[in-house]
C-alpha cells in the first residue's frame, strides 16, 4: 500500500494564510495580537524554539514581547513578570517556555498565567476546561495533530485511536480531545508500563506516537492502512551531517511507509503545526478582547 504523506508544512502554511487574513482585519481596527514569551536560562533548544515563535509572530502580523530571565531568577521574580504580562493590555497571550530550572515550581508558574491569556493551554484552569468539554485554549501540539488528521480527511468517529505516550503536553490532552463527541474515537493510551505494546498498536486505525523514543514503532506494529502521526523529535548521531546528528521521530519511517495509509514525516509533519496553532490561539485571544470571539 502506498501511504499518503501528510505534509505538515503545507497544512501549516494554509492555516497561516488564514491567520494573516485575521491579523490584517484586526490591524484595520488598530489591534495587533501580542504574545509575551518568557524564557528562563540559556538552554539552546528552548532559545531556538523561542526564536522560531518570535519569527512566526512577525511574519504573520502578530507582535511578540520577549522576557529573557537568567537561570538564577527567583520564583517570585518570575511570577512578578507573569503578573505584569497578565495585566498588560497589549499582551493577549502569555507563554512560559518549558522546561524551567529545578528551583522553580512549574505548577505554581503555570497557575499564575491568566487562563484567558493561556495560549499554550497549560494552566490548570484550561486543562480542567478541556477535560470538561468547555471552550478553552487547546495545547498547541495536540491541536496541530487533530488539525492534520481532520484536514487529511481521516475519519475518527468510531475508530480506534492508540496514543503511545502520556505526557501532560501531548499524550493526555490528545486523549481528551480524541474522546470528545466531535472526534468520537475510542482511545487507548500506552506508556512505559504497557505490556506487549505491539498488541495495542496493531489495533489502531489512528496511531499517535509521542513517547520521545527514536524508532519505538516499526512497520510490524502498524495495522495496514492506519493513519500514523509521529510527534517524536529525537536526535540521533549522524557523522555524515554537518551538525553531527539528524532528527528522527518515534516511528521507523521506512518500514511504516510500507503498511500505513497516511503518515507524517519527521521533520515536516507535526513540527510546523505547533507554532501555527500558537499563532491561532493568540489571534483568538486578541479577538476575544475586542468582542469578536
Ligand atoms: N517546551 C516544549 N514544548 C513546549 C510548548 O509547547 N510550550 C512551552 N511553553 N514550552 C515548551
Amino acid at each position: 500500500m502506498a501511504a499518503r504523506i501528510i505534509d505538515g508544512k503545507k497544512v501549516a502554511e494554509e492555516i497561516r494564510t488564514e491567520i494573516r487574513a485575521g491579523t490584517s482585519a484586526l490591524a484595520s481596527k488598530g489591534i495587533v495580537p501580542g504574545l509575551a514569551v518568557i524564557i528562563v536560562g540559556e538552554d539552546p533548544a528552548s532559545i531556538s524554539y523561542v526564536t522560531g515563535k518570535e519569527r512566526a509572530c512577525s511574519e504573520n502580523g502578530l507582535r511578540s514581547f520577549e522576557h529573557r530571565l537568567p537561570d538564577s531568577v527567583s520564583q517570585a521574580e518570575l511570577l512578578a513578570t507573569i503578573r505584569a504580562c497578565n495585566v498588560d493590555p497589549d499582551v493577549h497571550g502569555v507563554l512560559v517556555q518549558l522546561p524551567l530550572p529545578e528551583h522553580i515550581n512549574e505548577h505554581a508558574v503555570m497557575a499564575a498565567i491568566d487562563p484567558d491569556k493561556d495560549v499554550d493551554g497549560f494552566t490548570p484552569v484550561n486543562v480542567g476546561r478541556l477535560v470538561l468539554d468547555h471552550p478553552c485554549y487547546l495545547p498547541c501540539t495536540p491541536a496541530g495533530v487533530v488539525e492534520l488528521i481532520k484536514r487529511s480527511g481521516v475519519e475518527t468517529s468510531g475508530r480506534r485511536a492508540v496514543i503511545v505516550g502520556r505526557s501532560n503536553i501531548v499524550g493526555k490532552p490528545l486523549m481528551n480531545l480524541l474522546v470528545r463527541r466531535d472526534l468520537n474515537a475510542t482511545v487507548t493510551v500506552c506508556h512505559t508500563g504497557t505490556r506487549d505494546l505491539a498488541s495495542h498498536t496493531r489495533e489502531a486505525d489512528i496511531l499517535i506516537a509521542c513517547a520521545g523514543r527514536a524508532g519505538l514503532i516499526d512497520g510490524t506494529m502498524i495495522k495496514s492502512g492506519a493513519c500514523v502521526i509521529d510527534v517524536g523529535v529525537n536526535r540521533v548521531e549522524d557523522h555524515r551531517s554537518a551538525r553531527g546528528f539528524r532528527l528522527v521521530g518515534d516511528v521507523d519511517y521506512a518500514s511504516a511507509l510500507e503498511v500505513s495509509g497516511w503518515i507524517t514525516p519527521v521533520p515536516g509533519g507535526v513540527g510546523p503545526m505547533t507554532i501555527t496553532m500558537l499563532l491561532a490561539n493568540t489571534l483568538r485571544a486578541a479577538r476575544a478582547v475586542c468582542g469578536e470571539a
